[in-house]
């Protein structure tokens, strides 16, 4: 049976994300481009897996409210790639989870995000339900808007 390296996953800065983001999500953008959503006023964080060092997975949480759900405290998660050499061997599914722990952390209420149609197996995996139209974005084909509520447990 093939053995899988179990990466190391930890908060990152945003200018690390950078590269991983752009060979994997959006080779046409340049790196202070790729930077701007991620890096605005908005609480935020950043997540990412490494194997020897090398950084082969990320993820980007932003606290962002989207009009379709009344809930306060609303995160979008954007930026979810993994490295192309390492997929399938559940590193992203570590940075998801890694993820949740933090915004629970802000008493987070619910993660949204919206998806590339070829991602959506494995964010269902994650908890993750779909709503509404597939949209057609310009640069980066159809997505899917999805969702996951999170058990209000915390006093207010
Ligand atoms: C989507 C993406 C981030 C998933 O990353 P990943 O690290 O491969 O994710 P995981 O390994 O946790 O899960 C992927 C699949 O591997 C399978 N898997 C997980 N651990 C495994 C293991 N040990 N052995 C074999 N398969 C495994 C999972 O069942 C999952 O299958 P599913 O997607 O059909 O549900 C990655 O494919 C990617 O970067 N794609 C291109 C960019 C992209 O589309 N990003 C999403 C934008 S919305």
């Amino acid at each position: 049976m093939q053995t899988v390296e179990k990466p190391i996953v930890r908060l990152i800065h945003v200018d690390e994300t950078l590269p991983l983001r752009k060979m994997v999500l959006r080779p046409d953008l340049n790196l202070s481009k790729a930077r701007t959503p991620y890096a605005g006023k908005e609480k935020s964080f950043h997540v990412g897996a490494f194997i020897n060092e090398e950084l082969i997975a990320i993820a980007s949480f932003i606290e962002k409210q989207n009009p379709y759900w009344q809930e306060e405290r609303q995160w979008m998660l954007r930026g979810m790639a993994t490295h192309p050499k390492f997929r399938n061997a559940g590193h992203g599914t570590l940075v998801i989870l890694h993820g949740f722990r933090e915004i629970l952390k802000y008493k987070a209420r619910l993660v949204w995000c919206s998806a590339r149609l070829k991602a959506l197996p494995f964010y269902k995996r994650v908890g993750f339900n779909s709503v509404g139209k597939v949209v057609n974005h310009k640069n980066s084909g159809p997505h899917q808007l999805l969702y996951r509520r999170f058990i209000p447990i915390y006093a207010k």
